[in-house]
């Protein structure tokens, strides 16, 4: 056997709900970790389920040329948790698993791109003794600990766009628009959405509503001569669930106000497609930089947006929390001003 230290190998994992942006993550992460230090890099297919049951690939420059404006992920993803705790008498210690797989596929290191739910992970992993960094992504924008995740701009663009294609439509038919936009728990996509696609109402989960307030807003638009009003709806928004929530507001809004509405649920071609110019530089950035964490021996860090500074903050600080838009964002503050109704008492 030689003598030759072998590469530093180090494992990429794509996890969680796809976003525009991740194949730019993971070529920032390989194309650095190849080129600038001579890492060999393995990619990990089908999120976690990959680790578990050791599906994985060798990345050589060649399968990451080409992917930067893909959307998607190339190593595929999925929503597999290993640390829930379940029931079954058969189940496997899925921790257990990685571990050993970890060390049998050589990993001296592991890329995690995902969400909270992978960031909880990652830090759980960590905790566990794996040499693990986080690359935060999403089209919700509420990792905590980072001022943005890519994904989020490219979906932003698209719901602006439906947005925008909207006005058109309801004022030929004046009537009552409701667009509802992806976020379960935090409205970052509504909120920017909205404002940049010029809705009139925008509802979002971190706010209680009330309908009346809503009819009201739309009454005084039409008393004041507006032909028609676009209604921006979170998909995670406070309703008796069972609906989905564009459809909910909208069959509220007719009964309330007796207007013409209508609703359309834009769905997942918010998280298809192309990334934004902006979502594939700040992939590449994030990608970057986690190698040269790794490069520095700086583990159980998640790699995230101060302002425009690319730092990192320990995985421990960001598991298991979310950064939902906070109702003194100044933002808001301006945009009730000039006339934004948000569904509440502020309006
Ligand atoms: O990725 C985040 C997100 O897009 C949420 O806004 C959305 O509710 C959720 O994922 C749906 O994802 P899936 O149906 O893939 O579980």
């Amino acid at each position: 056997m030689s003598n030759a230290k072998r590469a530093t190998r180090i494992g990429i994992v794509t996890a969680g709900g796809d976003c525009p942006g991740i194949n730019a993550a993971i070529r920032g992460v390989g194309k650095t970790a190849i080129l600038e230090y001579g890492m060999e890099v393995v990619g990990i297919s089908s999120g976690f389920l990959g680790l578990i049951n050791q599906e994985h690939t060798i990345l050589d420059e060649n399968q990451l040329s080409g992917i930067l404006t893909v959307g998607g992920t190339i190593l595929g993803t999925s929503r597999e948790n290993p640390f829930k705790k379940s029931t079954s008498l058969l189940s496997v210690d899925k921790p257990k698993l990685i571990r050993k797989h970890y060390k049998e596929m050589g990993l001296d290191a592991l890329v995690c791109i995902g969400g909270n739910g992978t960031m909880r992970t990652a830090a759980h992993l960590s905790e566990e003794g794996l040499n693990v960094i986080g690359i935060p992504k999403t089209i919700d924008n509420d990792v905590w600990g980072t001022d943005q995740t890519f994904g989020f701009d490219s979906a932003l663009w698209i719901a602006t766009e439906a947005i925008d294609r909207l006005h058109t439509t309801a004022n030929s038919h004046k009537r009552i628009m409701v667009i509802e936009v992806m976020g379960h728990h935090a409205g970052w996509l509504a909120l920017y959405s909205g404002i940049a696609g010029g809705g009139d109402v925008i509802l979002l989960p971190e706010v209680e509503f009330d309908i009346d307030i809503v009819a009201k807003c739309l009454k005084r638009r039409a008393i004041h001569k507006k032909p028609y009003s676009i209604v921006v709806v979170a998909e995670g928004i406070p309703f008796k669930k069972g609906d989905s929530a564009g459809r909910y507001i909208a069959d509220a809004i007719k009964t309330k106000t007796g207007m013409e509405t209508r609703e359309t649920i834009l769905g997942y071609i918010q998280r298809g497609g192309s990334p934004s110019p902006m979502d594939r530089v700040l992939a590449t950035r994030f990608g970057a930089s986690a190698v040269e964490l790794i490069a520095q021996q700086k583990f159980g860090q998640m790699v995230n947006l101060e302002g425009n500074k690319i730092s990192s903050i320990p995985l421990s600080d960001v598991g298991g929390k979310l950064r939902l838009v906070p109702m003194d964002l100044p933002l808001i503050h301006k945009t009730r001003k000039m006339g934004v109704c948000f569904g509440d008492e502020g309006n």
